[in-house]
């Protein structure tokens, strides 16, 4: 298995066609909602690209990485964000999804953001909050706040967040339960 980042998103309608369109469940829905022109509109904004795992030369695991800002403490802050991690079902249980989590964060920090930032099941019994746990997430105990593609602003409650380059905006956001805004988008 190997797994690499990929920048041109241009790339990716055809990898997608040609390896995820079949995956008719859950792990892919998030993908299969959108199409080839929005991953171009949403790229634009804040999706920068891909993480994808490879058996072979078959694609057969996919995170979107997000870049955005925030302002915490009166400082503008870069938060990295991580979303719609799947596998394909018959290579599920193997580890490949945390080594897609483990490498996503490394390019997350590698573009030295402060923090990062995924919303998941905000259920500490539940098994995709213990498997982000594992990582350093924590769960974000203010609401973090956005303004969603109806051009509405969202407060929504299932946030984790993990340190990306400053443990001190990490720990503040947990100490202080302040919200946490981030720009309009879906995150
Ligand atoms: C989430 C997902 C990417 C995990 O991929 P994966 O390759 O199976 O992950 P791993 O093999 O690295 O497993 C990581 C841990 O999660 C656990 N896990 C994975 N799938 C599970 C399931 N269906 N039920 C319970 N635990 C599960 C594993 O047992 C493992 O725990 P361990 O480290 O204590 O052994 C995959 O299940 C998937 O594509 N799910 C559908 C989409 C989704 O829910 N994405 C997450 C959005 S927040």
């Amino acid at each position: 298995m190997t797994i690499k980042f990929i920048k041109d998103f241009t790339e990716f309608p055809l990898l997608f066609k040609q390896n995820f369109e079949d995956v008719s469940n859950e792990a892919f829905s998030f993908h299969l909602a959108i199409n080839a022109k929005d991953y171009g509109r949403r790229s634009r904004d804040f999706c920068f690209g891909f993480v994808i795992a490879y058996d072979g030369d078959k694609a057969i695991g996919i995170s979107e990485l997000y870049y955005g800002s925030s302002c915490v403490n009166n400082k503008i802050i870069a938060v990295g964000g991580m979303s719609g991690v799947a596998v394909k079902p018959e290579f599920q249980k193997q580890g490949i999804g945390s080594q897609i989590i483990e490498y996503s964060m490394k390019i997350l920090r590698d573009y030295e953001v402060d923090l990062i930032f995924i919303y998941t099941d905000p259920d500490v019994n539940s098994w995709r909050n213990r498997l982000y746990s594992k990582f350093g997430f924590k769960n974000l105990p203010g609401k973090y706040i956005f303004m969603g593609k109806d051009g509405l602003k969202h407060a929504e409650n299932d946030g984790m967040i993990a340190s990306g380059v400053n443990d001190r905006i990490f720990n503040s956001l947990l100490d202080s339960k302040q919200d946490l805004h981030l720009n309009a988008g879906r995150w």
